[in-house]
């Protein structure tokens, strides 16, 4: 079996390395099976592309898209332009939450790291899980079933009100992910404990 040495190590938060990956111990390394190794630096890398196809847009909705939106006067365009944009941007979410999901999920499993659900230094991991379930609940469910129907049949009667909640929430929720990609980047390289 093709062999990586030493690389393999998973440091954890606050010191130590876990065994995640590992397979054996020489010379104080540990040793592990050189393709799961490629493929946990592959899972990582798209993870992170999934994070910025995904958080990048949420971005752009909130910062960009529904700013100008709010300021159209025509409301009945206003309303039509952002099904548009949204509809399509809401497809390209499904997809890449879908990735970010399953790779995350992957490297818990190659780091043996279930654990850090249970200790509370490793908050930046259930705050990317519990973004990832928030989007994953919205897009997948609420959204299909319950929210596009209710929000346009809100900004059908008063746009300006139905904007302003559309942006507050996307606000929240952007400054979460936010936090969780800073967290997550500080904790995974050992600056945070
Ligand atoms: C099911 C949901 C998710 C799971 C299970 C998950 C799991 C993980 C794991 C295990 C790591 C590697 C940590 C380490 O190396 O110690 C990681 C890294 C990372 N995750 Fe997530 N994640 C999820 C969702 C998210 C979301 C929603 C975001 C963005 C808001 C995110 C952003 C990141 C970032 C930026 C990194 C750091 C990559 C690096 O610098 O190496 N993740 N994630």
């Amino acid at each position: 079996m093709a062999k990586v040495v030493g690389y393999c190590r998973i440091q954890i938060s606050g010191g130590g390395f876990g065994s995640g990956g590992c397979l054996g111990f020489e010379f104080g390394f540990c040793w592990c099976d050189m393709e799961d190794f490629i493929l946990f630096g592959l899972a990582r890398a798209l993870h992170v592309v999934g994070v910025v196809l995904w958080i990048g847009g949420v971005a752009f909705v909130t910062t960009t898209l529904i700013p100008s939106l709010k300021k159209m006067p025509d409301t009945a365009n206003r309303l039509l332009l952002f099904e548009q944009l949204e509809g399509k941007f809401a497809f390209q979410a499904r997809i890449v939450t879908l990735i970010t999901g399953l790779t995350g999920f992957y490297m818990l499993h190659y780091m043996q790291a279930w654990e850090r659900y249970q200790q509370i230094q490793f908050w930046w991991i259930h705050l990317m899980t519990l973004i990832w379930l928030i989007f994953t609940l919205v897009l997948f469910v609420l959204e299909p079933l319950v929210l596009h129907r209710r929000f346009k049949m809100m900004a059908t009667k008063n746009s300006d009100r139905a904007f302003a909640l559309l942006h507050r929430m996307h606000k929240v929720l952007l400054a979460l992910s936010l936090v969780a990609v800073f967290g997550a980047v500080a904790g995974a390289h050992g600056l945070l404990l």
